[in-house]
């Protein structure tokens, strides 16, 4: 019953969201997911959250591997939705997301918080992969915020997995390490350009430049089997940029002051009347145009200073740095050689002569630069936390009309390992976590959500049974070239929501299989059918609302 209520509830809220302002892009995917609650709920920014409720299947075992809580301590800057509530976990569980190929972004909210039932939130420890990908290994939740500096009281972990072709899940299994539990509070997935951050590279126009190796090219990983963590997006010398400010995919920027080393921070530049103008290479999704109206500069004594920014990372591992660029004073710098200066990463030259007008042709034309750097264990070999820097110093040897650098947005991604792994190790405990600050980006605007997700399948494990092989079997993906759903809004070119058929009688037989297996403790799963109205000319049609039927009758 509840599955037909959030089909009513989600229809009704497609008409009110195709109204609002589209973004430079739509996603074809998007998915979220309000863990450990069983109605619909919508945030202050518009967006509406789907509940993951096993409750329609109250199987006796089911809550030895997973159950709904509430925490029981509520910090003034945590927004209700989604961390008010989490799904515990206490043995192996995984969310199946049905997603098209390509890249999505998965994010993962957590507040480490004590929960109903008496979870206390230093004895979480769990690991957490996506199909194939560790993401994170023994992780604390609670350990890592308490590391921020200043403290907050909860936090996304957002990573890229790319969907290959014949691979229609998403599967983000946790595993709560011995004598612990896991926890998650939110689920979001949402796709992106294919060639947004891989793939795009080419010797000529965008380099991949690997630091570690002088002015050479990096090109020994295939982008599309490599999974990305995202550590910081920065908007340099700007505020912070809500999720649904972002260009459609609702990546959140932050402000760049806590990152920010040496005495001499600089000067931010902000030109709130110029109108930044896209290309075919940095195409309008790339970032918002406030990332590009809204800069760092060295200012006077820019001979004497680095422009320094330093990170926190993970040794051990690739890491890839997206600097984003733009002149803005075109009575000022409007031709090449005005403003040039060097980039360092990590102590090494990464860029010794960049000049942004050189780059793009002109002011007011945003363009991007990517490295790869690998910062290695410290000597002694064991993984460790470690300081990234990034440095910009005017090039006096190319003698520019100004001693100066600009810089207006930073991207820093850490990519998987060899053996497709992106965990860290834990921060240490930081003493009196006790007043966390509040987390930036908290005070979304409220602005146009957007539609997405047909259904999560949501699965637990038991005794090692797996549902993800089994639910292969049955869904089956349709691609309709060139076929468009009926647009209920005529500006808005919606995703082809039509190339995916559940086959959904397959799924409910497979339900009253496992219902009729009494005592056997197997699949407890259940699967929430969620979608819009498919009222196209095509031949899916009929399938569809035998399944929007079947669905109706049978929860
Ligand atoms: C983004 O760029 C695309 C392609 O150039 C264009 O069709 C679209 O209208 C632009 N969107 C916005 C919001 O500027
Ligand atoms: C759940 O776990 C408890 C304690 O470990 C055990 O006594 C109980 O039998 C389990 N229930 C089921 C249904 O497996
Ligand atoms: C949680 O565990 C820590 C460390 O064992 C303990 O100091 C704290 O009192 C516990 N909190 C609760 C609410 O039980
Ligand atoms: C995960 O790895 C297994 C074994 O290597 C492979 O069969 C499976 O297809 C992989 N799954 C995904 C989603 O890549
Ligand atoms: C998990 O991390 C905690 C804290 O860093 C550590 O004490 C524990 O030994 C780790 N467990 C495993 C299995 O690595
Ligand atoms: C990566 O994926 C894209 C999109 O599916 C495809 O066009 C490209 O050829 C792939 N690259 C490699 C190296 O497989
Ligand atoms: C902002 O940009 C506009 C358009 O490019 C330009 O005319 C104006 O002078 C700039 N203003 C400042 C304060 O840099
Ligand atoms: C870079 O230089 C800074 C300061 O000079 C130093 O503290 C840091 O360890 C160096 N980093 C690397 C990776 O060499
Ligand atoms: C800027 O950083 C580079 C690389 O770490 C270093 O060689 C140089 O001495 C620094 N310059 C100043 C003025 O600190
Ligand atoms: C990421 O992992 C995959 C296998 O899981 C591997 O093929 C790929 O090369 C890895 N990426 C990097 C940069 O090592």
């Amino acid at each position: 019953m509840s599955t037909f209520v959030l089909y009513l509830h989600f229809l009704l809220n497609l008409f009110i969201l195709a109204a609002a302002n589209t973004p430079p892009y739509t996603p074809t995917d998007l998915i979220l997911l309000n863990c450990g609650t069983s109605s619909i709920a919508t945030t202050l920014d518009g967006r509406n959250w789907m509940d993951d409720d096993l409750n329609s299947l109250s199987r006796n075992n089911l809550a030895n591997i997973s159950l709904a809580a509430t925490a029981t301590e509520q910090h003034p800057s945590v927004p209700q939705v989604p961390y008010l509530t989490a799904r515990i976990i206490r043995s192996q569980f995984f969310y199946s997301f049905p997603v098209s190929p390509g890249k999505k972004f998965l994010r993962l909210y957590f507040y480490p918080a004590s929960y109903t039932g008496g979870f206390n939130k230093t004895e979480s420890f769990f690991t957490v992969t996506a199909n194939n990908y560790t993401l994170l290994s023994n992780f604390s939740a609670f350990l890592a915020v308490s590391a921020e500096k200043p403290p907050v009281a909860y936090l996304v972990k957002e990573f890229i997995v790319n969907i290959v072709q014949d691979n229609y899940f998403l599967n983000v299994i946790f595993l709560p390490s011995s004598n612990s539990y896991a926890f998650v509070n939110g689920i979001e997935v949402v796709s992106t350009p294919d060639n947004l951050y891989m793939g795009a590279h080419d010797r000529n126009n965008n380099p991949l430049k690997f630091v570690n190796n002088l002015n050479s090219f990096f090109e020994e990983f295939d982008e599309n089997k490599t999974a990305f963590e995202t550590l910081y997006r920065l908007n340099v010398g700007g505020n912070d940029v809500s999720v649904t400010d972002d260009t459609g995919m609702f990546r959140e920027w932050s402000r760049d002051d806590n990152f920010l080393s040496g005495g001499d921070e600089g000067n931010p530049l902000r030109n709130d009347t110029m109108i930044v103008e896209y290309t075919s290479q940095t195409p309008n999704y790339t970032a918002p145009a406030i990332v590009y109206t809204t800069a760092r500069a060295m200012g006077m004594y820019s001979d004497k200073f680095n422009l320094t920014w330093i990170f926190s990372v993970d040794s051990g591992y690739l890491y890839l740095l997206r600097l984003h660029f733009c002149e803005m004073m075109p009575y000022l710098i409007n031709s090449p050689n005005q403003r040039v200066f060097t980039i360092f990463i990590n102590n090494r030259t990464a860029e010794q002569v960049a000049d942004v007008i050189l780059w793009t042709g002109g002011s007011e034309i945003p363009i991007f630069r990517d490295f790869v750097v690998f910062v290695p264990n410290p000597t002694g070999g064991r993984p460790a936390k470690q300081d990234l820097f990034l440095a910009l110093h005017p090039a006096k040897e190319a003698n520019p009309v100004y001693l100066d650098a600009i810089l207006n947005g930073i991207e820093i991604f850490k990519l998987n390992s060899s053996d497709g792994s992106l965990a860290g190790t834990n921060h240490e405990l930081v003493l009196d976590p006790t007043s966390p600050a509040p987390n930036p980006g908290s005070n979304k605007k409220k602005s146009g959500g957007r539609w997405g997700i047909l259904f999560a399948v949501i699965g637990g494990v038991v005794g090692g049974v797996a549902v993800v092989l089994i639910l292969l079997g049955f869904l089956i993906f349709r691609r309709r070239r060139g076929m468009k759903d009926r647009d209920y809004n005529s500006r808005i070119e919606r995703p082809g929501m039509n190339d995916v058929v559940w086959r959904l009688k397959f799924a409910l037989q497979l339900q009253e299989a496992a219902e009729n297996d009494e005592g056997g403790g197997r699949l407890p799963f259940s699967s929430l059918f969620i979608t819009h109205e498919t009222t196209t000319e095509d031949d899916t049609n009929d399938e569809f609302s035998e399944s929007s039927a079947a669905a109706e009758a049978a929860f």
